[in-house]
Formats: structure tokens, sequence, C-alpha cells
């Protein structure tokens, strides 16, 4: 019997699209900031772009160790022009939120079916979600509370990625 059912494959396949399509809608935001010679953010989301990349990779290692196929999914065209900063962190955040929820879905998942394997797998993810949603909440209100974008720029150059929940700390 294999290790990961045929639902935890498919569903952990889907999450490895969301984080390759999070990865290219944080490299097409960095584009339109680094075209606006907003220099930091750009940077910023450029290592957003390449973390969300490293996270799709986690799950494809684990689907394969796991003695599954991982399927290289077609991804969605990302947004690529923006009105303000302020609705280019709102959308971040909303999409961090969207893939917490996902998550926590596989998680269910993988408690109904007992995968205590796959639910430890997850849980670096879980974490990795808190940091997310508070690094893009805090943009958000930085963008908020200042009208002046070189002001945002210098900012965002301390909201360093952690590069998730195992280094850093
Ligand atoms: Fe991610
Ligand atoms: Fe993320």
């Amino acid at each position: 019997m294999p290790r990961l059912s045929e639902k935890l494959t498919l569903e952990l396949n889907a999450q490895m699209g969301r984080e390759f399509s999070a990865s290219n809608q944080y490299l097409a935001m960095a584009i339109y900031l680094d075209d606006k010679s907003l220099s930091d953010l750009a940077n910023f989301y450029y290592r957003q772009s390449e973390e969300e990349r490293q996270h799709a990779l986690k799950f494809m290692h684990y689907v394969l160790d796991a003695d599954a196929l991982p399927v290289v999914p077609e991804l969605p065209k990302p947004k690529s022009d923006f009105e303000s900063v302020e609705e280019i962190a709102e959308m971040s955040l909303s999409m961090e939120r969207e893939v917490t929820g996902c998550i926590h879905n596989l998680v269910d998942l993988a408690m109904e079916e007992r995968d205590h394997s796959t639910n430890r797998f997850l849980q670096w993810f879980v974490e990795e979600q808190i940091e997310e949603e508070a690094t893009f909440n805090r943009l958000l209100d930085v963008t908020r509370q200042s009208t002046n974008l070189l002001l945002i720029d210098q900012y965002v150059s301390r909201l360093e990625p952690t590069g998730g929940p195992d280094e850093g700390a």
C-alpha cells in the first residue's frame, strides 16, 4: 500500500501548484515595483517569490519521498498591473490568508486519514503561515499610514522574509 492516499497526493499536488502560483504572483509584483524604482520593495518581493518557489519544492520532494508522483501544474497568469503599493500589500495578505486556509484543510485531511507523517510535514507550513500573515499585515499597515513611497521603500528592508520557522530563530 502506498504511503500517501490518492486523495492526499492530489491535494498536496494542488498545494504545490498554489505555491508556484504565489511565486509567480510575487515575481510580477517585484517587476512592477522595480519598474517604479522602488528597489527595496522590489527586492523584498523577489525574495518572497523565491521563498514560495522553495515551498513548492518542499511539497514536490515530500510527495516524491512518499513514493507518489508530483505533477507540475499549469499556472494561472499572474496580475501584473496595480493601482498602488497598498493594492499590492492587500492582495499579498489576502493570498497568504487563502494559503493558510488551504494548509489547514490539508491538516484536517491528514488527521482524518490518520496520516501522522503528512500531518507532521504540514506543521512546518502552519507555523510559516503565521509569520507570512504577520509580515504582510505589517507591510499593509505601513502602506496605509504613509503616502510617502520612499519611506515605505526604506521600511521594507526591515521586513526580511525569515526563510521559515526553523531558520533565523
Ligand atoms: Fe508559501
Ligand atoms: Fe507565503
